[in-house]
């Protein structure tokens, strides 16, 4: 999501904020800024979009004076991405730039505008610089208005800071969000992960949280608790594909352990009072409507069906699911009250857009919910709900899917809320499994380590078959669709219940079964199920919080108060099974042969 790079020397400092924010690109982001103090001159740029945007504005800009530098890339949270609310925030003669959220800054934002000051933005960002020039003017001292400054922000930040008031200093602070320091002979740099820095700095120190300091010409003082620490230098690594990778062997493996983290980002500002609100949808948006149809592919489509549930158990409206390559040449029957949903992790997958188009045109209103923005597909749509996964590297989408049917619970729940089906008190449940998902998207080495050994006894067979019964049927295609798309081994996805019309003539030892057995949906009837298969010699690997004692493997999971809880984990599950057969296979689990990460024809 949001970047940070920062530089203190003499080299020419545009250059080493445009590619450090450059390098930071692939996490995703809508805007970007850039603030530079040169011989106590102070120049600063912002521009919505990609970095060539930024790098086109300043290019009659050069800086190759001893200076201090700050540079920032975007991903909106409060208030939407323009130039404005872009970092770095000017106060009167100071820039910050800051990642994380300053939970308090409403408080503190109605505190300095009882006091005259003026804010130019939406952002939580804007407390910090008013707040320093506050301390300032009572102080006349930099260091302390700084550490005041840091006192007052409750939240997770990392944040740099520069002053006219301070030309030779950058001031920093980390508390939550990650940020590091670099060193090369006299020149300090700093950044958000070490990629920006790679090829620059030598040496690196990796700030723990509560720590904050200054920076200047050659040194660096640091505290914690306003004691000074030592600064432990290690080498930094020089090869930046590892390092993007933050030490995992594949982007995928990443990918799968950053969606705790990136689920609060899809999350936020977007509940509100225990109701959900999502700000790129207006008053009126979801009046008229009476049914929806979504259409998706793949993955995307998978998401699709599992809240066509949601939208008709919660929200007590008709919700059809179609795969989008089909709808295009069915002669669909389209009515004009109903919403007409896209889902596409790259928003330029062909059939969906040609879908989306064929409903514009039968005059549909349309919502896209997607991961990248001004992708075809938002552009198209009348609206769009971006997902906020950050980018996705591993053809095999994993954070994409998640944070998709986060936003897809979340608009059911939306919907219910308008259309009166929900109580109060069932609209409290859903928020507060809502906001325990990033707790049960946790990787735990326990489990991933099980995995591990797990998935050395399927590597062969005639073949996977993944149940299971509502919502976790679509898990199921999704849990074979991953399995196949990574380890090309037959897998397939089938509703619990429809095993005995049919597949159940394939059960044998060398069947594999893989159980969805949620304990709070369900479950004595996929038991039964399963029994059925377990019956007739299929060899079976049960995930569910309840021992199952005719499984062959079994992995217990831990959140099962809610069956959306249920569904996050046991997605983790079945990735990491994925993953690791993959890996013993000696596969390229990021670029799988034949696939694409983004489908642009028919
Ligand atoms: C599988 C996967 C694909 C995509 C499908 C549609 O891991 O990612 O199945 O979901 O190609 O792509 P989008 O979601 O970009 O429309």
């Amino acid at each position: 999501m949001c970047g940070i790079v920062g530089y203190l020397g003499k080299k020419e400092k545009k250059e080493i904020l445009l590619d450090g924010l450059s390098e930071l690109e692939y996490r995703g982001y809508d805007s970007a800024g850039i603030a530079i103090i040169e011989d106590k001159k102070l120049s600063n740029f912002k521009a919505v979009g990609k970095i060539a945007n930024l790098r086109e504005k300043t290019k009659n800009f050069s800086s190759d004076g001893f200076g201090i530098a700050i540079g920032h890339t975007r991903w909106a949270t409060h208030g939407k991405p323009t130039e404005l609310n872009a970092h770095p925030h000017l106060g009167e003669y100071s820039y910050v730039v800051h990642n994380g959220i300053i939970e308090n800054y409403q408080e503190l934002k109605k505190e300095l505008q009882k006091e005259g000051v003026n804010f130019l933005s939406q952002t939580d960002t804007e407390v910090i610089v008013h707040l320093f020039e506050k301390y300032y003017m009572q102080t006349q001292d930099s260091f302390d208005a700084f550490k005041k400054t840091i006192s007052r922000l409750e939240g997770a930040y990392a944040i740099l800071l520069i002053s006219k008031a301070d030309t030779k200093t950058i001031f920093f602070a980390k508390n939550g969000s990650p940020m590091l320091l670099g060193f090369d002979k006299k020149d300090i740099y700093f950044a958000s992960s070490d990629t920006p820095i790679i090829g620059k700095a030598t040496q690196v120190y990796y700030l723990e949280d509560g720590e904050y300091g200054y920076a200047q010409k050659g040194s660096v003082a640091l505290f914690n608790r306003d004691k000074e620490v030592t600064i432990t230098k290690q080498a930094l690594v020089a090869d930046k594909t590892l390092a993007q990778k933050d030490g995992y062997r594949f982007f995928m493996e990443k990918e799968i352990y950053e969606q705790s983290d990136v689920m609060s980002d899809t999350m936020i500002g977007r509940i509100l009072d225990n109701s959900v609100y999502f700000e790129e949808l207006d008053a009126t948006f979801l009046d008229t409507i009476t049914a929806i149809k979504i259409c998706a592919c793949g993955t995307s489509y998978h998401t699709a069906l599992a809240s066509s549930y949601l939208f008709e158990r919660l929200a007590k409206i008709r919700c059809d699911v179609e795969i989008a390559s089909e709808f295009r040449y069915k002669e669909p029957l389209l009515d004009k009250n109903t919403l007409f949903i896209t889902i596409s992790q790259s928003g330029e997958t062909a059939d969906t857009l040609e879908a989306l188009k064929m409903a514009k045109k039968a005059g549909l209103k349309s919502l896209s919910i997607c991961n990248v923005d001004n992708s075809s597909i938002v552009r198209e749509s009348d609206t769009a709900i971006l997902t906020r996964a950050g980018i996705e590297k591993g053809v095999a989408s994993t954070k994409a899917f998640a944070t998709q049917m986060m936003v897809l619970w979340m608009l059911s729940v939306q919907l219910g809320q308008k259309r009166n089906t929900l109580s109060q008190e069932q609209r409290e449940v859903e928020i507060e499994a809502m906001l325990q998902t990033p707790k049960a998207l946790i990787v735990t080495d326990t489990l991933h380590h099980k995995l591990n050994r797990l998935s050395k006894r399927y590597l062969h067979g005639h073949g996977f078959f993944f149940i299971g019964r509502d919502i976790f049927y679509p898990l199921a295609l999704e849990g074979a669709l991953k399995l196949k798309e990574i380890s090309y081994l037959h897998a397939e996805g089938y509703p619990a219940g429809e095993m005995k019309h049919g597949p159940i003539a394939l059960a044998d030892s060398e069947l594999f079964t893989i159980a969805l057995m949620p304990k709070s949906m369900h479950y004595d009837k996929i038991k039964s199920n399963v029994e059925e298969l377990s019956a007739r010699d299929s060899t079976i690997l049960a995930i569910s919080s309840e021992p199952f004692d005719l499984a062959d493997d079994f992995i217990q999971t831990e959140h099962d108060s809610h069956p959306m809880l249920e569904f996050f984990e046991m997605m983790v599950v079945t990735q990491l099974l994925a993953l690791e057969i993959s890996i013993r296979l000696g596969n390229d689990v990021d670029m799988p042969r034949n696939l694409a990460k983004s489908v642009t024809v028919e």
